[in-house]
């Protein structure tokens, strides 16, 4: 029995609650989000010519347009009209195009010597091809200026390929200079010229997130302190972006991706916009001056305290960037990128996962500055990574102290932990800082994939953060994206090859708390006794929450348990002519609980819809074994 006390409307669940954790880890942005077709367009990977193949008299010069990227390629005439001269682009495990879509191909180029004009001829080459290889779509350019100029033309594949090479012909004798060479979907997420892929980005949309955690993760710390996330490379023109190392590159001896590289066009002006546009806040997070201790303890991967000037004017300066007026200097950028109005940034987070003494001690100068300039910002601080809770218990008071308003927890545990934590923040102190659930995932039965059992054990354990919705104010699933050819981490959210996405059970689970949230948390009884989660009752977890705009009661049972259970839900406090009117119940379930979706069965867990007879004031229903249900129901 579980009864739903619906006079004693309790605290207000945070718009923030329930969001997305983004980090450029097994592709997610290069290769995955950021819809940019060519590897290493700008020749700026160590080996200049990493994802491409040249062939003929192909040439790499560095005194390009663009300061921060001068590398480019020379394309000279082969001497004769059957030898060729050009070069081949891999992609990101190949180049994904769709039949009947458009693809544009844009080129800084310039014929070096002047005089008549160059030629290049682009072409979308099949490599799936028994045999010989197809050239599917092809057009040509004209260079017709000794300056640099930005040139382009659309493609138009006639067949869909999954693992297409982009070939650039020089198709002329004039000698053809390329800089940042580029293929962009024109069909990306509403429809923006640097964009993103329209599948992965409608995915996060429809989550409906409160908030959008960006760019990582230990990204933000870098393997070193040079390669640390640098918000200020990433902004600006395209072209002039500088690369960056990726962290992820080497994850443990057997997942390494030589050519895993950050080419910053998935930036900050980017993230923001995307907040923007998935209606989430959005929650940049910054160096500390801390690298990645996951990897690196040595003294010299930390900033000393009295050296953070550059790194506090940074987090002062990307606040100037998100919400400063077009005559400050930074919001000057970002009005020229074509975003004049402030984005509204409300929440910073300084510093990824960190523990040690360092921590709350970089962290006191960044709040005493960003206090002091921006009294309204809310600053996240970390509480370390979860081993077995220690850094916790050292952290959380050093946060409390420092005066954090919210507290960043990273849990990646397997379901017996999962079970047990059902009451976790039950008793967290409330005069202290508010818990950021900010990544976990629950990792099970050893395996290290994703399943549907371990996404109904995330959704038990999340009953217990809606219950505490007045002390925790937000929570972000992670990782949140996996390319299918390229990860080094699971389980994720969503995973996609290049041509197609898939939202796992886990993504199901995070979509139903946060588009049934419901505006305040509503305290329930099971079996008479106040439901506080620990290992639940018989397996079953639940929460219940109103939602005051639709008037609408809402309780999520998990039954985690292997026995159809009976329910009869209650409404304590109810007058007589009080009865339920409508009902409607969701329930993600699989009769395996290995099951999860895939590109190839995207439809194998999904949530499943039906109206419920209601009448009176008691609601009997039969949970089916393991299974997560959402009863929505009207007075
Ligand atoms: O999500 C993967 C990693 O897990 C994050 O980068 C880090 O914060 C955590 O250790």
């Amino acid at each position: 029995e579980l009864v739903v006390q619906t006079k004693r409307v309790g605290a207000e669940i945070q718009p923030t609650m329930y969001g997305l954790f983004f980090e450029d880890i097994n592709y997610a942005a290069d290769g995955g989000l950021y819809a940019e077709l060519v590897k290493n367009r700008s020749f700026e990977f160590p080996q200049n010519l990493m994802g491409w193949k040249s062939f003929g008299k192909v040439s790499l010069k560095d005194d390009g347009p663009f300061e921060r990227n001068p590398h480019y390629v020379r394309l000279a005439y082969s001497g004769h009209p059957h030898k060729q001269t050009g070069l081949d682009n891999e992609g990101f495990f190949g180049i994904g195009v769709k039949q009947g879509e458009e693809y544009r191909f844009s080129v800084w180029a310039r014929i070096p010597e002047g005089g008549e004009a160059g030629k290049i001829r682009v072409e979308l080459v099949n490599t799936a091809s028994k045999g010989e290889r197809q050239a599917f779509a092809t057009e040509t350019l004209t260079i017709d200026s000794k300056e640099w100029k930005k040139y382009q033309v659309m493609l138009k594949p006639n067949v869909t390929d999954a693992k297409a090479v982009l070939r650039i012909f020089l198709a002329s004798r004039p000698t053809v200079d390329l800089e940042h060479v580029s293929l962009f979907p024109t069909d990306t997420w509403k429809g923006h010229e640097n964009g993103l892929r329209k599948d992965l980005a409608q995915a996060l949309a429809d989550l409906k997130p409160g908030i959008f955690r960006f760019p990582g993760g230990c990204i933000v710390e870098g393997t070193d302190l040079a390669t640390r996330y640098d918000w200020k490379k990433s902004v600006g023109p395209v072209e002039n972006r500088p690369l960056n190392e990726n962290r992820w590159q080497y994850t443990f001896p057997h997942r390494f991706f030589p050519d895993y590289y950050q080419s910053y066009g998935l930036g900050f002006y980017e993230f923001f916009l995307l907040s923007e546009e998935i209606g989430a806040e959005p929650l940049p997070v910054l160096s500390c001056g801390l690298s990645c201790q996951f990897q690196n303890t040595d003294a010299d991967a930390h900033v000393a305290v009295c050296d953070l000037g550059s790194y506090i004017q940074d987090a002062l300066d990307l606040i100037e960037f998100a919400n400063g007026s077009i005559d400050s200097p930074w919001g000057k950028v970002r009005a020229e990128m074509g975003h004049p109005a402030p984005f509204n940034l409300k929440f910073i987070g300084i510093g990824n996962e960190q523990w040690g003494k360092e921590y709350p001690e970089h962290l006191e100068p960044f709040i005493a500055a960003i206090r002091k300039a921006y009294p309204q910002m809310k600053i996240v601080g970390s509480s370390g990574p979860d081993s077995e809770g220690k850094q916790f218990d050292y952290l959380w008071p050093e946060m409390k102290r420092l005066k954090a308003d919210l507290v960043d927890e990273h849990f990646y545990r397997p379901e017996t932990w999962f079970l047990s934590q059902g009451s976790r923040y039950d008793n967290y102190d409330r005069k202290g800082p508010k818990v950021f659930a900010g990544e976990y995932a629950c990792h099970g039965k050893g395996k290290k994939w994703n399943h549907f059992h371990a996404s109904l054990l995330e959704a038990a354990f999340m009953t217990g953060l809606e219950r505490n919705a007045d002390i925790v104010h937000m929570a972000t699933y992670a990782p949140l994206f996996a390319h299918v050819e390229g990860w080094q981490w699971r389980p994720d959210m969503i995973w996609y090859d290049n041509l197609k996405s898939v939202r796992t059970a886990s993504y199901y689970v995070q979509q139903l708390y946060a588009l049934y949230k419901g505006t305040n948390v509503l305290p329930l009884t099971m079996n008479k006794v106040p439901v506080t989660g620990g290992e639940g009752q018989n397996g079953l977890f639940a929460s219940a929450v109103y939602d005051k705009l639709k008037d609408e009661i809402i309780v999520k049972v998990a039954n985690t348990s292997d026995k159809a259970q009976p329910l009869t839900l209650k409404f304590d406090g109810w007058k007589k002519k009080e009865v339920l009117s409508a009902g409607r119940c969701i329930k993600l379930a699989s009769a395996d609980p290995d099951m999860d979706n895939t590109i190839g069965k995207p439809s194998a867990v999904i949530p499943r819809e039906s109206d419920l007879q209601v009448s009176g004031q008691v609601l009997n229903v039969n949970l089916e074994p393991k299974t997560f249900a959402v009863y929505i129901l009207k007075k």
